[in-house]
């Protein structure tokens, strides 16, 4: 893997240094790679200081702990849960890309499944989430008897992530299908702070809960997200609109769709959801690897594109 290319999520955060660090596999620093000399693109505090000050030793972990649910409903397969957590970790899971994981206290610690924050009140310590009920993991959370265990802060739930947070003043569009709408409300509002337009198009399906518009009004379109409709209108808004930012909340088909058909004509930065399997977030377990375009392995759960 390139560090030159690939940016580490965590780098100076509260958990950086980390596991990584101490295996010699750090995803940005050459000297804690073990190469012996410095050559990485990371422009704030040396992680190999931070390291070697702190008796080369990696930082605190993220710890499980359990919760109060203090607000629950159920709109047809998603169960919405709002959850009292600590003032840190409601201040440190308002950015989009922001997730947790989460299980029912009475489950091990393998089913740990990973959720994105929807909405997040810093001042009232709450994080709202919305899990669509499928497997295993997912339906251990619906008798939840009050209390869920959360692990977290984690923030790599978006690629694109940089973009995301320097556009400003633009026009932007966002495409989210079914629950990927959860983890566009955050990234909506922060476009919207940072002074864009931003048009919402969501997925058309009548047993399709579209939850996005109770946070932020109206979306401008339904468009069925599964045909080729939706490339087609992208292209014609794009001629429209000229817009700077595409979000895409959704599967990995409907990105690639939306990319390659948008690609050809325009230049504008994609924001998409992470879509891959994660199970530590730590860059450990190795369930979210991808190769990048070059044949290097990419830990997705923390692996930013510079
Ligand atoms: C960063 C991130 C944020 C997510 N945010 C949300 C959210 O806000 N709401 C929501 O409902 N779902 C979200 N998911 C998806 C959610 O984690 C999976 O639906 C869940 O793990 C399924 O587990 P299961 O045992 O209930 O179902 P299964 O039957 O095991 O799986 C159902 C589907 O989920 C996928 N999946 C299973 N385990 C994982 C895993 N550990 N990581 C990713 N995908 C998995 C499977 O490949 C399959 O496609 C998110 C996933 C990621 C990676
Ligand atoms: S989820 Fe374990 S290495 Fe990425």
């Amino acid at each position: 893997m390139n560090s030159k290319q690939w940016q580490c999520v965590d780098a100076g955060s509260d958990y950086c240094p980390c596991h990584l660090a101490e295996e010699n596999s750090c995803i940005i620093c050459t000297q804690l790679q073990g190469k012996g000399y410095c050559d990485c693109n990371w422009m704030g505090v040396c992680i190999y200081d931070e390291f070697y000050f702190a008796g080369n030793k990696k930082k605190g972990v993220r710890e499980s702990r359990e919760y109060p649910v203090v607000g629950s409903k159920v709109i047809g397969k998603i169960i919405f849960l709002t959850i009292k957590v600590t003032r840190y970790m409601a201040r440190v899971l308002k950015q989009p890309g922001s997730y947790v994981f989460i299980r029912n206290k009475h489950s091990d610690y393998f089913f740990d499944v990973p959720i994105s924050i929807m909405d997040c009140d810093e001042e009232k310590s709450v994080i709202k989430i919305a899990v669509e009920i499928c497997g295993v993991k997912t339906k251990k959370l619906t008798d939840h008897g009050g209390t869920v265990i959360v692990r977290g802060p984690y923030w790599n739930g978006i690629f694109g992530l940089n973009a995301l947070k320097t556009t400003q003043n633009a026009r932007c569009l966002v495409l989210a299908r079914g629950i990927a709408q959860a983890p566009a409300i955050l990234s909506i509002k922060h476009l919207l702070k940072n002074n864009n337009v931003v048009d919402i198009i969501v997925n058309k399906r009548t047993d399709e809960h579209n939850f996005i518009k109770e946070y932020l009004g109206e979306p401008i379109r339904e468009v069925n997200m599964p045909s080729d409709d939706v490339a087609i209108l992208c292209r014609e808004l794009m001629k429209e609109n000229n817009y700077k930012l595409i979000f895409i909340g959704g599967s990995d088909p409907l990105q690639n769709k939306i990319i390659e058909c948008i690609q050809e004509t325009d230049d504008v930065k994609f924001v998409t959801t992470n879509n891959n399997p994660i199970c530590c977030g730590e860059g450990i377990c190795g369930s979210c690897v991808k190769k990048d375009k070059s044949g290097a392995l990419v830990k997705t759960c923390k692996a930013q594109r510079i």
